[in-house]
């Protein structure tokens, strides 16, 4: 039976066992509710609200283009600023990653580079071709609909609708902090992890395996969580040895998120596809995308049929791509990737300081990305029982300090292990970060005390 707090309207909300405090405004880092309160969104929603909230420069744009044009479908017109966002993606991207097929979020981009996969080695290689199948990782998150779900490797998300999923091969995932191997460096986990790889593309017959999905960090499967930059040398050749293509879900890590533009600039990796939504619009529209390579648009469009049999209407309408084209712009204009990069490491500096509460287990993470891992024994690394419900009080008791930070859990076997993504705006400045640092801590203090 649920605890039934959520408000009684006719909204649906996703958990009726949270109280939701109704948010009246947003303005930089904070969102301030009906009476007044500020919330310090510590974590931009879930790392979406890139450039902070309430920005008027953004807002003055979006009424002049919803004057201008706001919606046209992209199966039959091409609008200046769909052209201009493609451009400045492209640019923002790696290596000859050009081609930018915009959607509307997250699971949509990655089912989106998981049938693009599937239609470039039909394009090059034939109807008969049998490379269909995406290898992909536990303790990894790439959406809610059923071919990003089959995808994922988060069980308690997954298990409901296992009759509904498509069976896809899961290797482990670069968790140094629990890594099968027992390696004892990251150096060494990454170099195993990788190698894993390459034993599943064998196990399967790299004949049937058209891709292989993962994300340069982690985000809310086990976030903060990323490899040596050794893990994407030996992928990026285990995939071109194989004939395979690697498609990176910058979903959370991408548009500056991680102190780069992409996350895979860390690891100096060229990807065949990315999948981006969230910081990219900053969430003051919907919008994700797959950007490709030259070789795979050119298979499909230019040699081949010249359909990508694939669309949602929304996508790629005038408003979302002007909307994140502005976002990017700003990005640019007033060095916030930089900034990401330098905040980052300041916070680190101070989150640091947590590991002298005794239910900090692990910190990780790049640029504004960062996770907290919590255990019962520093030591054992016994995580919490699910009855104690550490994630919960964790941030219900930053929440009362006034800090947002995002929960999950499941790491340590589906459903044990609880940690918080904290991924402020990549804007925030010092202050901002000494006052967020505050709530944190002294939130973790008071559940730490109470056990
Ligand atoms: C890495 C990653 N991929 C995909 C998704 C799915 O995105 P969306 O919720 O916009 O559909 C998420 C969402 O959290 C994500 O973090």
């Amino acid at each position: 039976m649920s605890e039934n707090r959520a408000p009684k309207n006719h909204v649906f909300y996703r958990n009726q066992n949270w109280t939701y405090p109704r948010i009246s405004r947003g303005e930089g880092i904070y969102l301030i509710d009906e009476d007044g309160k500020r919330y310090i969104d510590a974590c931009s929603g879930s790392a979406v609200a890139n450039i902070g909230h309430g920005n008027k420069e953004i807002a003055d744009y979006a009424k002049k283009q919803i004057e201008r044009i706001a919606f046209t479908h992209l199966s039959r017109w091409t609008v200046d600023t769909i052209e201009q966002c493609a451009e400045r993606i492209a640019k923002w991207c790696p290596g000859d990653l050009n081609h930018v097929y915009f959607v509307s979020g997250g699971s949509e981009a990655t089912e989106t580079a998981m049938k693009m996969a599937r239609q470039y080695f039909i394009e090059r290689d034939g109807n008969e071709t049998k490379k269909w199948k995406v290898i992909s990782k536990w303790n990894s998150y790439h959406g809610a609909t059923l071919g990003s779900l089959s995808m994922s490797g988060t069980l308690e998300r997954r298990r409901l609708y296992e009759p509904l999923l498509t069976d896809f091969p899961k290797i482990n995932q670069f968790y140094h902090y629990r890594n099968p191997w027992n390696a004892k460096t990251l150096e060494e986990t990454s170099i195993l992890a990788a190698e894993e790889l390459e034993r599943e593309i064998q196990i399967q017959g790299a004949d049937t395996i058209s891709s292989f999905i993962t994300e340069p960090v982690v985000g809310s499967a086990a976030p903060g969580c990323h490899p040596e930059k050794v893990y994407f040398d030996m992928v990026r050749s285990i995939c071109d040895r194989y004939d395979i293509l690697l498609i990176m879900d910058e979903v959370m890590s991408g548009a500056g998120r991680t102190g780069r533009e992409m996350a895979s600039d860390h690891f100096q990796v060229k990807p065949d596809i990315i999948a981006l939504a969230k910081g990219l619009s900053s969430g003051y529209t919907p919008l994700g995308a797959a950007v490709c390579t030259d070789d795979i648009f050119n298979t499909i469009m230019i040699d081949g049929t010249g359909h990508f049999i694939h669309g949602h209407t929304y996508a790629g309408n005038p408003l979302s791509c002007g909307i994140a084209d502005k976002v990017l712009k700003i990005t640019e204009r007033e060095n916030y990737v930089q900034n990401c990069a330098k905040q980052g490491e300041y916070l680190l500096s101070k989150l640091e300081k947590l590991y002298d509460l005794p239910i900090v287990g692990d910190i990780r993470g790049k640029g504004l990305m960062w996770g907290i891992e919590f255990v019962k024994d520093q030591k054992t690394k016994e995580p919490f029982k699910k009855e104690d419900q550490i994630r919960g009080q964790i941030t219900r008791a930053c929440m009362e300090g006034g800090v947002v930070l995002y929960p999950g859990g499941g790491s340590v076997d589906g459903v044990l292990g609880d940690h918080v993504l904290i991924a402020p705006p990549i804007n925030t400045t010092k202050e901002e970060i000494d006052l967020m640092y505050e709530g944190i801590e002294s939130g973790i203090e008071k559940v730490s005390r109470k056990l």
